[in-house]
């Protein structure tokens, strides 16, 4: 099965778009209809953690709205993930606590390590590395949260660390 085939199959997952599709049907009717695109998207990206092109086509045609709008508005604003995650997911905290105690040198280990920038996945698929607002953990500052687990007080020696954690546990 090529990956294009694959993502067709997870995209066409008929309990996640069933979901989607009450979703739809239910927000409809309460949301205005500037916003509820957005609502519909969010929707979709927390159902499958990106936006997959068959899953934009069946929204298209729910909403009877084209699919390249909806490209527009998926592709305008930087939550909206267009292509699968990584195994694990990286959210570097960008808050202001976080980027005055270092946040932008834990970046820059982040893109040199890793190979990659915002929004990106490293080839081998085990990293994706995106931005974050304050994670509610300014304490630990500077912060990034892999998966829904938080990392503080981090250097870049640290952070080196905790990525060959993760890169040696995927090797088991
Ligand atoms: S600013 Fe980074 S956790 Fe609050």
């Amino acid at each position: 099965m090529t990956t294009t085939q694959a993502n067709d199959a997870i995209a066409t997952d008929d309990q996640k778009l069933a979901q989607l599709k009450e979703f739809i049907a239910q927000t409809q009717k309460d949301e205005h209809p500037d916003s509820f695109l957005i609502a519909v998207l969010h929707k979709a990206q927390e159902l499958y953690s990106y936006l997959p092109v068959p899953v934009m086509d069946e929204i298209a045609q729910e909403m009877a709205i084209p699919t390249a709008h909806i490209w527009g508005v998926a592709t305008f604003y930087h939550y909206f993930n267009l292509t699968p995650p990584g195994q694990h997911v990286i959210s570097i905290c960008l808050g202001t606590a976080c980027y005055v105690r270092g946040a932008a040198q834990i970046l820059q280990t982040l893109r040199d390590e890793l190979k990659i920038d915002m929004g990106q996945v490293t080839p081998d698929g085990l990293f994706s590395l995106q931005p974050a607002r304050c994670l509610g953990a300014c304490g630990l500052a500077p912060v990034v949260m892999i998966d829904d687990k938080i990392h503080g007080e981090l250097t870049p020696k640290k952070m080196i660390q905790i990525l060959n954690q993760y890169r040696k546990q995927a090797k088991k």
